[in-house]
């Protein structure tokens, strides 16, 4: 009995070669699924190339807005990034993407969801978690964890099958794309004492190469969701896209990291992401005028969780939407304007402002019109270290000998 497949497609080497595997391997008819979150280009022509491949159906989803909005501003609210150097461009589309496949596979009455994650990845564990969450009745078949190919044989088979490829699946590098970040890994990158080389960035010039003089930028955020660009207001895709060739221009946002998966394995990843690098940096600045020190010491541990529950492929539980509740309302004042300087490979903020800021002149200034009471300070020295002072009375300090030149 013939069954029907809803294979994520994205173009690329594995999901090209996943069409006819799937029909020799288990006499499937492929409807193959394109989901846009604004990665490559050049995607004009994925239908004919799915058909050709021997898809039965071919479709794409445009995903962008609903990405930005349901994923990559609460990540940018909570100031998810994992490991402290990646801001998960591809684990947070991970989850809308098998969403999506799950809806298709409903309507066209599919039995399995395919995709074409390996088996020593993340992004098998969030679709399949993702997939089963949704609909556990739908079967999983991720053909590249059961063919054991090598990238070379990989592309052997595409011949012996008359597969299409574009020159992009030749490269020898395995990269993901969407609005927040591009990944890039294996081939040389494989070798962590080697510095990445040039040709494997597409979105960010080198630091070297970048303009001489800096650019200033404004970016406005409402209740901590970006709102405008230098002063002029536009929906999130835009603003996105914006900051990713400003920044990007700027040889901004380069990321080498040296990652653990959640399978274990530690790896070498290169992350290219611009706006992300850029909207990190602003919100956390804008945040820092706006929120009290408990709160931003309690965000910070709500942001690890976060960036590892998004990594982990954890988004579609209860945890993580009692996370994101939290981190909705710590936003409520998260409003104003930051001023960075990119140059060179360099994000600086140099200028914060909010109508909600806490930062009060005359409470921090040392000029003329300081309302701080000075004197006020003794007594509240002197009960703070109350504690200190008692432990160090009756339980005497362990302190080291500083050599006798005292
Ligand atoms: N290591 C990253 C993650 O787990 C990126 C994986 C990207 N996949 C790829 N084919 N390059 O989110």
């Amino acid at each position: 009995m013939t069954m029907k497949v809803v294979l994520a497609y994205s173009g690329g080497l594995d999901t090209s070669i996943a069409i006819p595997w799937l029909k020799e391997r288990y006499d499937a008819q492929v409807v193959a699924v394109t989901v846009n979150l604004g990665g490559e280009k050049d995607s004009g022509d994925v239908h004919e190339r799915a058909l050709a491949a021997g898809a039965i159906k071919a479709m794409t989803v445009d995903g962008k807005e609903a990405f930005v909005r349901h994923f990559v501003f609460p990540a940018l609210q909570a100031g998810a990034i994992y490991q402290g150097q990646y801001p998960l461009a591809t684990a947070l589309g991970r989850p809308l993407i098998a969403r999506y496949l799950v809806e298709v596979a409903q309507r066209e009455s599919a039995q399995a969801v395919a995709h074409g994650c390996t088996g020593k990845g993340n992004d098998q564990v969030r679709f399949d978690l993702g997939i089963t969450t949704l609909d556990p009745s739908l079967r999983i078949i991720a053909p590249a964890r059961e063919w054991s190919m090598t990238r070379e044989e990989e592309i052997q088979y595409a011949h012996s099958r008359q597969v299409p490829l574009r020159l992009g699946q030749r490269s020898p590098y395995s990269t993901d794309e969407n609005l927040w970040g591009r990944s890039i890994e294996a081939g040389n990158l494989e070798d962590p004492w080697q510095e990445p080389p040039e040709e494997a960035f597409a979105w960010t010039r080198s630091p070297e190469k970048a303009p001489q003089t800096p650019l200033y930028l404004e970016i406005s955020f409402d209740q901590g969701l970006p709102q405008a660009l230098d002063g002029e207001e536009m929906g999130g895709v835009a603003l996105i896209q914006h900051l990713n060739n400003m920044a990007g221009e700027h040889g901004v946002g380069r990321i080498d990291h040296l990652e653990d998966r959640l399978v274990g394995i530690k790896s070498r990843e290169v992350y290219e992401a611009p706006a992300a690098v850029v909207l990190h940096a602003a919100h956390k600045a804008l945040e820092s005028i706006t929120l009290s020190r408990d709160q931003l010491r309690f965000k910070e541990r709500v942001a690890r969780e976060y960036a590892e529950l998004v990594y982990n492929g954890l988004w579609y539980t209860g945890f993580h939407q009692d996370l994101d509740a939290y981190v909705r309302s710590t936003q409520r004042y998260v409003t104003g304007t930051v001023r960075l300087k990119l140059f060179k490979g360099s994000c600086t903020v140099v200028g914060r402002s909010s109508p909600y800021s806490l930062y009060q002149h005359d409470l921090a200034t040392y000029d003329k019109g300081d309302r701080f009471d000075h004197r006020a300070s003794v007594g509240f020295i002197h009960i703070y270290g109350l504690p200190g002072r008692t432990q160090a009375r009756l339980q005497p300090l362990d302190l080291p000998d500083l050599g006798g030149n005292g």
